[in-house]
């Protein structure tokens, strides 16, 4: 039997235990275990993968704009928290707060920002890029340490892909759940087990459905705290409305896909998100509409005016990598509550 490398002791030790783990704690295991999850011990950012916020600032700056919109819409109050959701390396918040600064002093002013991080990497990676705003931002690594005192707006990013998920087969008439278990030769492998555990409608065989517990206790606990201090949020990420009925799970190792069981917690896990979780919502709309919608053009334009002609010509398809349906623009969805 093959020597089990060390980071996967626990995993395997934990399936020896239960004889298997489901998909969603198996992806707990990979991304968030405290010693060796991969968002846990290192900065994966524009390693493995790129979001939009690293594609222009502009990006960042248009999401700045809806901030100066929603805090108008609420009367323009002297406080209001900013809380973003899973800030990565911190440059969409940094962006945002820059632009502010510059542009929208008063609404600046009435800014605190709260940064709802898990991994204590990242945490200190956002600290050092935030420096210059050290006084205006503090962390939690939780929502459930996070206790406001005035109206709250929520952003996040590529933040509830991130959520560890369960998925469901139908076969016929039943329905199974995957779980990750050892093989024979003692190396993970994927199975399929009957569950009575969850009601499921019935569907066509091959079938998948997708649910993420973490994800929708998450959400309710932010619904909470609009209902409580007013406030709304704003979340961009790739998923759908209407259920796929399959697998959507995807990693992603040094920019290229690769197996589930494969480079664990050294990969990057995530899933397509279920937006009908979020009903009632205020808005949907894909990222290429909002980014229009909220002048990301016009921003172009005029930061366009002082750049030499090679570099507006990097900055218009920066943005056309952002908006244009054939890029990100269609498929990245904007969620507003
Ligand atoms: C895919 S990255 C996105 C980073 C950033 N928003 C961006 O767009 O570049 C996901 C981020 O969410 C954090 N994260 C994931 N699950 C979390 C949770 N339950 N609570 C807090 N942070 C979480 C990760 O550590 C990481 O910073």
């Amino acid at each position: 039997m093959a020597e089990v490398p060390f980071h996967l002791d626990k995993l395997f030790s934990i399936i020896r235990d239960k004889s298997y783990v489901t998909l969603a704690e198996y992806m707990e295991y990979a991304l968030y275990d405290r010693e060796y999850g991969y968002y846990m011990k290192q900065n994966p950012l524009d390693k493995d993968f790129i979001t939009s916020v690293s594609i222009t600032q502009l990006f960042c700056e248009t999401l700045a704009l809806w901030i100066v919109d929603e805090w108008t819409n609420f009367q323009a109050p002297v406080h209001i928290h900013l809380v973003e959701l899973g800030a990565g390396n911190g440059t969409m918040i940094y962006d945002i707060l820059n632009f502010l600064f510059r542009y929208h002093k008063n609404c600046f002013e009435a800014i605190s920002v709260t940064i709802i991080e898990v991994s204590p990497t990242l945490i200190l990676v956002q600290k050092k890029k935030l420096d210059d705003f050290i006084d205006k931002v503090d962390w939690r690594q939780s929502l459930l340490y996070f206790k406001p005192c005035a109206p709250v707006l929520f952003i996040g990013n590529e933040f509830f892909d991130a959520f560890p998920v369960d998925q469901y087969l139908f076969t016929s008439r039943l329905w199974k759940q995957k779980v990750i278990s050892l093989s024979e030769e003692g190396s993970l492998c994927v199975l399929w087990k009957k569950t009575h555990n969850i009601e499921l409608p019935l569907r066509n065989i091959g079938d998948v459905i997708e649910i993420s517990t973490g994800r929708m206790t998450f959400l309710y606990d932010i619904r909470l705290i609009i209902a409580k201090y007013g406030g709304s949020g704003l979340f961009i990420d790739y998923g759908y409305f209407d259920k796929p009925y399959k697998d959507t799970v995807q990693c992603m190792f040094q920019n290229s896909y690769c197996d589930l069981l494969d480079n664990v917690t050294c990969s990057d896990i995530t899933c397509y998100v279920d937006f009908s979780e979020f009903s009632p919502y205020k808005r949907y709309i894909t990222q290429g509409e909002f980014l229009v919608q909220y002048g990301i053009y016009q921003r172009l334009e005029s930061v366009g005016q002082n750049l030499s002609f090679s570099q507006k010509c990097k900055l218009v398809y920066a943005v056309e990598r952002l908006v244009n349906r054939n890029y990100m623009g269609d498929i990245f969805k904007v969620i507003i509550i």
